[in-house]
């Protein structure tokens, strides 16, 4: 099983697209075992593959959410009939990802994950890391793909933990070369708190104009720079509004019709795989 978290601290960069869709094309085209983990409060990861309805349907029959991951307190609650009960907190061989397609499984995320603090030293960071190590089925597993929040939080902190490698989409524009600086700043930091043994697996640039000079130069910034040249992905994903579109109906890109777009991930599935 080989655990890889989508990271990047920017917003809106694509790392939800892209774990999620590597993670649609391994299941669907290299006949992979994969699990979608979404430690994103906003959970865009989820609603990318379960509809509204379902997604409240799923949790009033008691679906597991990140939620139940990371939640290891017990806390009063009103019952129905008016009385004080405690709720005690899922036990992490009872929590189950959803099962979405062939080959492809979600842990979902919730928005409640805003509710829990996470001061870190309460040991939460290290729940992922323990639930992947007790994961119920978790040895039917080939990758595991972790969808990370934008910001620098004990979310993030808790995906590298238990990741073996992380990987950085970058959407090209002037700003997005320090914002990688910084990221690797971060995730060292992480790295040595923790005494972590991860790697970075690679850059994939997302959101694409070819035709573009801020496109030529990215591409430029990270080629002609020792420390990035080998790590960069040979594709990149094209700017299509195909993309957004799909995402609302629960569709992937591999649902797409535009060719490009779906050679993109191909080719970057297949570089994944050979880099994993
Ligand atoms: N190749 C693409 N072409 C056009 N739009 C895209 C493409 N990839 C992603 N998008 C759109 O860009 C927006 C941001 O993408 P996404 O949510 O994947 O980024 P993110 O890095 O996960 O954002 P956040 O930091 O908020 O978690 C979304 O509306 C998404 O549909
Ligand atoms: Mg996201």
């Amino acid at each position: 099983m080989k655990i890889v978290s989508v990271v990047n601290m920017k917003g809106g960069v694509a790392k939800t697209t892209l774990a999620v869709n590597i993670a649609d094309c391994l299941a669907r085209e290299h006949d992979k075992s994969v699990l979608l983990v979404d430690i994103d409060p906003q959970f865009n990861a989820t609603q990318c593959l379960v509809s509204g309805e379902d997604y409240i349907e799923k949790l009033r029959s008691g679906g597991s959410t990140v939620v139940d991951v990371f939640d290891d307190k017990s806390r009063p609650i009103e019952s129905a009939v008016g009385e004080q009960e405690v709720e005690t907190p899922k036990s992490l061989d009872d929590i189950h990802p959803w099962s979405i397609k062939d080959g492809l499984d979600l842990m979902p995320g919730n928005l409640e994950l805003y509710k829990l603090e996470m001061a870190s030293g309460q040991g939460r960071e290290n729940r992922l890391d323990r639930y992947m190590e007790e994961i119920p089925d978790g040895e039917k597993y080939d990758y595991v793909m972790i969808d990370t929040p934008p910001t620098p939080s004990a979310w993030m902190a808790s995906a590298l933990i238990c990741s073996d490698e992380y990987l950085i989409p970058v959407k090209p524009d002037p700003i997005s070369k320090t914002g990688i600086e910084l990221l690797n700043g971060v995730v060292n930091t992480i790295k040595n708190n923790h005494g972590l043994n991860i790697s970075l697996m690679g850059l994939v640039i997302t959101i694409a104009r070819k035709d573009t000079i801020v496109y030529e130069e990215t591409l430029e910034y990270f080629e002609d720079n020792q420390k990035w040249e080998d790590k960069l992905f040979k594709n990149s994903i094209p700017k299509r509004t195909e993309v957004a579109r799909r995402q609302e109906d629960q569709e992937t890109i591999l649902d797409s019709d535009d060719n490009d777009l779906q050679q993109s991930l191909r080719f970057i599935t297949r570089e994944f795989i050979s880099r994993s």
